[in-house]
């Protein structure tokens, strides 16, 4: 199996891509710079792709070539907007960043690859619930990362009815609270406490494995799904 994931170097990208790495998996770890631990995992490095601009297209198309890719993990993120606690706080330009990456990165990412799909492979679009109208918890703030996360499950759903007849499966998934630099960073602050602060947090390389259950569990039936880290669907 063929798989490529961005935001390889670090967090939860580096975890999923471990536990590609350990299922046999041949993959390319798509990232701006790589690091030391994504260094030492053995899999081909795709570096200087910022999912946030327009080159990360020929960056990842002049790394794949030919090669046709069996899943494809939008992966890479940022939340700057939990910072602001009111709307009147809120600074625009980081909701235009939050956007730029996480949602139109995501989008980038997804038209970088399509040449190298084929009927059956999966693109997986990392999600939260916080992005979500139904299972957004009543807390508000984190306004631009959250509206972000709600533009990529729309995205979702409709990718999902788009290349449906091409027999690609698209699948949304909300990994839940993972131990990563996004989450210590926001406890750090103060400002938000996140399931962290109360333990029982997965690390990345668990939560990557829970990730990859949930791919490889990912079929045409169920094409257009969100998922949760507790396995529950939501479409
Ligand atoms: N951690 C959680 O509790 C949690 C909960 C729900 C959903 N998620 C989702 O899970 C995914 C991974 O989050 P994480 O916790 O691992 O975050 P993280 O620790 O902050 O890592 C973010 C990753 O994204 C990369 N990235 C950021 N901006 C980028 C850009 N413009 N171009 C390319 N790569 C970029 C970072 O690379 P650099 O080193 O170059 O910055 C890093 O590899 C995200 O989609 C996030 O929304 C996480």
């Amino acid at each position: 199996m063929k798989a490529l994931v961005t935001g390889a170097n670090r967090g939860l990208g580096l975890g999923i891509c471990t536990a590609m790495r350990d299922k046999g998996y041949d993959v390319f770890a798509a990232c701006r710079k790589s690091s030391p631990e994504l260094g030492a995992l053995g899999v081909r490095l795709v570096e200087g792709v910022d999912v946030g601009n327009p080159e990360a297209i020929a960056a990842i198309r002049n790394a794949l070539g030919k090669d046709v890719l069996d899943v494809v993990v939008c992966n890479a993120a940022i939340n700057i907007s939990y910072a602001y606690r009111t709307i009147e706080e809120l600074k625009l330009e980081d909701v235009e960043d939050e956007y730029r990456v996480n949602t139109v990165g995501m989008v980038r990412t997804v038209q970088a690859v399509l040449p190298n799909l084929h009927e059956g492979s999966k693109v997986i679009l990392l999600t939260t619930s916080g992005g979500t109208l139904g299972r957004n918890p009543l807390r508000g703030g984190s306004y631009g990362y959250r509206m972000s996360k709600g533009g990529i499950n729309t995205f979702g759903f409709l990718l999902a009815s788009e290349l449906r007849p091409r027999g690609i499966a698209v699948r949304m998934i909300s990994p839940g609270p993972v131990d990563t630099d996004m989450t210590r960073v926001i406890n750090a602050s103060g400002i938000v406490k996140t399931a962290i602060v109360h333990g029982h947090v997965p690390d990345p390389v668990t939560a990557g494995n829970v990730v990859l259950r949930q791919i490889d569990e990912l079929d045409m039936e169920s094409t257009g799904s969100w998922i949760d880290q507790t396995g529950k669907l939501w479409a």
